[in-house]
């Protein structure tokens, strides 16, 4: 059985002070949740999420980015191990952000998670297509080039600590969900390529998410299509009462 997950990517939201707010109001209204809740707070405010979830330990951290080096002369940026000493347990790579407003390619999406998991980071490789490649009828090459791309940076025994988020760009910050019918197909695509690239075993313990547009109203609906494991909430996770509304959906 794959768990399931609740992940709230608070993207350059909520500083240390907004952070501590959020877990004021969050973790009273979390009853007994089912779900693994992973939030994705910016990495600056990982420590004070990590003091404040206090008493809730069904909820995970995560890095919302990481480098591939473990250290060195890279302006800006924090490495896998400074993302575990401050709290995180997991790390967004590929983001569609990172890939198109930041340039990131799919080799560097490679290195980021081999860097993950070899530091003990669980990796949430996401992948989607654009507008035009949906168009285009193209969203099995882009998603399946993307996911090939990440898994090489999978050694062979890591198998329980990955996780893949089929986000369409279309649908992120848009308001614009894909259908369960979308949502079916893609999700299809990535099992099949799992199991192809790794075999059963591995395809059946990897957690697949959906993100795009998640809010409370459609969390229930597209948490029972096959193969969605969990939901990767952007806008909506970064209210306490809607992000606790869409733990409670599965
Ligand atoms: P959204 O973002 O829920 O605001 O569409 C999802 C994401 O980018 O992970």
């Amino acid at each position: 059985m794959r768990p399931r997950v609740i992940a709230g990517n608070w993207k350059m939201h909520h500083g240390p002070a907004a952070t501590r707010r959020f877990f004021g109001e969050f973790s009273p209204r979390l009853s007994d949740p089912e779900a693994t809740i992973l939030i994705f707070p910016p990495a600056i405010s990982l420590p004070a999420a990590a003091e404040s979830r206090g008493g809730r330990p069904e909820v995970s951290l995560g890095i919302q980015n990481i480098h591939w080096e473990p250290k060195g002369a890279f302006t800006g940026e924090h490495s896998a191990a400074m993302a575990l000493a401050a709290g995180a347990r997991f790390a967004l790579v590929g983001h569609s952000e990172r890939r198109h407003v930041f340039g990131e390619t799919d080799a560097q999406v490679e290195r980021k998670v081999a860097a993950a998991i070899g530091e003990g980071l669980a990796p949430v490789v996401c992948v989607g297509e654009t507008l035009d490649e949906r168009r285009e009828a193209r969203v099995e090459e882009v998603i399946v080039r993307q996911l090939d791309a990440a898994l090489l940076g999978v050694p062979e025994n890591a198998k329980k600590s990955v996780l893949v988020a089929y986000e369409p760009v279309w649908a992120i910050g848009t308001g614009e969900t894909a259908t369960v019918d979308d949502v079916a197909e893609a999700h299809g695509i990535l099992r099949r390529r799992l199991k192809e690239v790794r075999g059963d075993g591995f395809a059946q313990e990897v957690a697949i998410l959906y993100g795009g547009s998640v809010n409370p109203e459609n969390a229930a609906d597209l948490l029972s299509v096959a193969d969605v494991d969990g939901v990767l909430v952007g806008g909506a996770s970064l209210d306490p009462e809607s992000f606790a509304r869409i733990a409670e959906a599965c």
